[in-house]
């Protein structure tokens, strides 16, 4: 019975670190760069480099209007009810940066 009692002991703190480990949210992106390597190189080209499951989005912000690529990054099926690009899941501040960071590239690459 002892035995058994402190064993309960050290699961309820290991519950505890697991519970809290899988409500916090991850790591926020620092750069645009981050963003973009983390959210997006996976199925987007930008600048020559990227996956191919999505368009390439080399210079995007130069071709369309800023509200419509930051819409369709966080809610795609709102624009294209039957695309296959998830939503997503970055804060707001996260989507500023990537924007920026779309924009720069198109700019320097001359688009
Ligand atoms: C799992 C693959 C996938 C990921 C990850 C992804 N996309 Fe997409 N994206 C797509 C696909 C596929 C399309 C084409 C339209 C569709 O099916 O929704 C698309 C379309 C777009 C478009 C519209 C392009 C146009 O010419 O109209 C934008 C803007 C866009 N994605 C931005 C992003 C951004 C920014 C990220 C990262 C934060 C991202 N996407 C992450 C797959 C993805």
């Amino acid at each position: 019975m002892k035995n058994l009692r402190s064993r309960h002991y050290l699961a309820i703190p290991i519950l505890v670190v697991l519970l809290v480990s899988a409500s916090c949210k991850r790591k926020e992106y620092t750069t645009g760069e981050e963003v973009w390597d983390g959210e997006c190189v996976k199925c987007h080209k930008l600048g020559g480099s990227g996956g191919t499951k999505g368009p390439d989005l080399t210079g995007i912000l130069q071709k369309k209007d800023e509200n419509y690529v930051r819409t369709y990054t966080q809610d795609p099926r709102s624009i294209k009810t039957d695309g296959t690009m998830p939503p997503s899941k970055i804060s707001d501040h996260e989507l500023d940066l990537v924007i920026q960071y779309m924009k720069e590239k198109g700019r320097n690459l001359g688009q």
